[in-house]
Formats: C-alpha cells, structure tokens, sequence
C-alpha cells in the first residue's frame, strides 16, 4: 500500500505533513501525492506548534510528534517525552500498524514523527440492500478488499456490474458472492439483512472463520441470542447514520456526517476504521439500549413514511397523534425493561411532550427523502412492534394500534 509521510517542522514554524494514506478518503477525496496538509489536516493550522499528537481526519492515519529538547516545551506539557510518546505508540488500536519512525531536525527543535496508518482489511458485507451498499461503496473506496454476498435480482445486477454503482454514477468495484465462503478468514462479516431475515443466515455466520461478525440492522430483542449464536468474542453490534436506497441496482445515500446521531458501533476499532471510510461512527458500549432507543423512535417515523409514500400525501393530525402515543409507549417500555434510554440526545427527545412529537411525525411525512424510503413497505415496523409487544405483551397497546 502506499503510504507516506513527509514532515520537516520547528518550534514557531510550522510542521507540515502530508498523508499519503491510501486509505485516507476525507471530504471524499482519497489523499495522494502531494496534497497538502491543510486538506488532510484540516485543524493542523490552529494548532499551536507544540501540540504533537495530531490524527489525519481521514482516521487512517495518526502521526504522533514528539519534541524532546526545547525547554519551553517540557514546562507546558511537563511528562511528555519521548518515553510517554513510546507508550502511546504501544496503544496503536487493533488494526492498526505502526509505519515509519523519523526524526527531523531544526534550529530549535527536534521532532521525532511516529506515523501509524491502517491495513487495507478483507471484509463481506452480507444483504448489500441500500445500507449493505453504502459501506460497501466507502469501504472500498477506501481501499479495503470487499466482497457482497447477495442474492436474487440484487445478485444478478451485482455480478453483471462488478462494483456498487451509485446515482450520480461514481463506482466502487467489489467480488460478489451468492454465499459466504465458511473458509475465508474475513476481518469482519458485515451484517445488514432485516432482523427478520437474520436467523436464516445465523448458521452460515457461526459457520463461518470471520474474525469479527456485526450486526447492523433495526431490532428490539435482546442482543444475547445473536452474541451466543455467532461467539460472544467475535459478536459485533451497530447501526447505520445513513439514509440510502436502492432504484433498480443503482444506490442513493446520504450518511450522516455531524452532529449528535452520527452511527454507532460496539467495537472502537471498526468504529476507526469506518470513520476512516468515510462513515463518521462513534463507540456505543450499550447497543442494546440504543437500538431498543431506537426502534421507541423510529417505528412511528417508519409508519408514517409508509403511509404517505403509499398516499403520496403526508399523513392526517389524528394519525400523526395515534404515532405520537406509540412513541411515548415504546420509550416507556425502553425504560421498563430496564435498559437506558441512549444516546444521550435521545433522553431529551423520548421527554418532549406528545403534541410536539406528532407535529414532528405530521411534518416528517411531508418530506420527499422521508416519504421514499416508505417504499419499503410495512414489514420492518411490524417486526419491530412483534418484537416489542412479545417482550412486554401488556405494554404495547397504543403500539399495537398502531401496527400496519
Ligand atoms: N435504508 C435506510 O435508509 C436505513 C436507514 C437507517 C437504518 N436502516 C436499517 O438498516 C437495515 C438494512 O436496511 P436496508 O434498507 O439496507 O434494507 P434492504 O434494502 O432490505 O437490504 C437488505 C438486503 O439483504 C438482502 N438479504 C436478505 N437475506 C439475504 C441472504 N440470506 N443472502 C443474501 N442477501 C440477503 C436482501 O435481499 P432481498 O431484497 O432479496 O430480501 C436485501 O438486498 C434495516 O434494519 C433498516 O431499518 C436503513
């Protein structure tokens, strides 16, 4: 892989660094050559020269700087040096590498640049549908060796194209497959079937050699039955900031990119890598209770969209309040059950008072993006209200009312 870093550096000077990643795809541009730093680095100008860790914001790379001569230096940061500067080289994350180790000098000071960057990793994406494409599209746009197991028309159109084909007609060419290989090693085995579709394919996943499986789609059961089926070592969770779909083969999406509901992932290391891809993700220790947050937001929203995308018109005030009822009964249920209403930006809204929620449901159902992706039908929403309702029979009244 190619792979570089250039730096010359001195204390009131700048230092200017160039990732030659072949992984870094910030602001959609994978960074060769002789881009310059400001576009890979784009918080490097406001820092003050002495700052010395600093991270590409592709996430594929991370130069670590350390200077251990200027007096001035040691007294601000007291405890940096070169010692701790090896300690933080030990903690690289898993998939990552250390690359090159230079010292550069000038007249006042010495910077010493440890530069990690990450390894193209082997990875499958099982069900590429609007999601299942998206990463697919990033990933290997990134650099990394995707292969998408599909089936049926998905299938026929992936293997024609050999590559995701997006709208605007960028392409990312990837392997396909019609099974996962059980053999091959994969880094990670991508999951983006529908929860209902999940238990078809969770013996070919166990099956499987895959070092990491993560599943990444809507449900509201405890997350136990998929982490046992698949290996609780092994067993990954998240959930896709993204709003894609598919029109005859061809993808649409936009992925969430600021902001407080950026995608989630149980494992850092993936989370590093998907960042670096392209897909801002952060690290949710509790899945459960953010998917189960989740499903208490979204069925209504989802209900909604059906709706007016069956209609082609957005849904009535007494409809939208019947949604706003359910919502209030799914968060109810969250905290019932005993997990924790997350993320945090999720407290504030399972709070906000019913009236407000169905004008944001009556409002949503006027929005083209939203109303598209009704396209999908009902089927997921009543999964999810099945879900619910056989955890907690009695508590899913207004849920149930509700159910399409
Ligand atoms: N799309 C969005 O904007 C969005 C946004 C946020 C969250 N999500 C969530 O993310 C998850 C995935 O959504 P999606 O929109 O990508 O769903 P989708 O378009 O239905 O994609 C699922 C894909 O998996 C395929 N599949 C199912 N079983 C398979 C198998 N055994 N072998 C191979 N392929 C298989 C499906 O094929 P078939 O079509 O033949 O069944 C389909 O192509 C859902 O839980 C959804 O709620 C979606």
């Amino acid at each position: 892989m190619s792979f570089g870093c250039h730096a010359d550096g001195g204390y009131r000077t700048r230092a200017h660094i160039m990732c030659q990643s072949r992984l870094c795809h910030w602001g959609s541009q994978i960074c060769e050559g002789s881009v310059a730093a400001p576009s890979c680095f784009p918080r490097w100008e406001e820092a003050a020269p002495y700052r010395r860790r600093r991270a590409c914001s592709c996430a594929s790379s991370s130069v670590l700087l350390t200077e251990d001569r200027h007096p001035r230096d040691r007294r601000e940061v007291p405890g940096r040096s070169v010692r701790h500067a090896r300690r933080e080289r030990d903690d690289v994350p898993r998939g990552l590498d250390l690359g090159a180790l230079r010292s550069v000098e000038s007249p006042a000071v010495r910077w010493t640049v440890h530069v990690c960057y990450a390894q193209p990793m082997k990875i499958a994406i099982l069900g590429p549908g609007g999601i299942g494409s998206t990463f697919a599209f990033q990933l290997a746009r990134a650099g990394h060796d995707v292969t998408v197991i599909a089936r049926g028309a998905r299938l026929a159109h992936l293997e024609r194209e050999q590559a995701i084909v997006k709208k605007n007609g960028e392409r990312a060419a990837v392997r396909v497959q019609g099974a996962l290989d059980p053999a091959t090693e994969w880094d990670l085995v991508l999951v983006t079937v529908l929860a209902s579709q999940v238990d078809a394919v969770l013996p070919a996943l166990a099956a499987s050699a895959a070092r990491t499986i993560m599943f990444m789609f809507n449900t509201f059961e405890p997350l136990d039955r998929l982490r046992d089926a698949v290996g609780p070592e092994r067993a990954a969770f998240g959930f896709p900031a993204i709003l894609a779909w598919l029109d005859d083969g061809v993808l649409t999406t936009r992925i969430v990119t600021r902001g407080p509901l950026l995608t989630p992932v149980s494992d850092p290391a993936w989370a590093r890598v998907f960042t670096a891809a392209g897909i801002p993700t952060v690290v949710e220790p509790d899945m459960q209770g953010w998917l189960r947050t989740h499903a208490a937001f979204v069925v209504p929203g989802m209900i909604a969209s059906v709706r007016a995308h069956e209609r082609r018109a957005g849904i009535s005030w007494s409809e939208a309040m019947a949604l706003a009822r359910a919502s209030d009964e799914g968060f109810r249920l969250v905290r019932q059950l005993g997990d924790a209403i997350v993320p945090a930006a999720m407290v504030t809204y399972s709070r906000v008072p019913t009236v407000a929620t169905a004008a944001l449901l009556w409002a949503m159902s006027r929005s083209p993006s939203i109303r598209r992706t009704g396209a999908a039908g009902p089927g997921e929403s009543r999964t999810l209200i099945d879900m619910m309702s056989a955890v907690a029979p009695d508590h899913t009244r207004a849920l149930l009312a509700v159910r399409p």
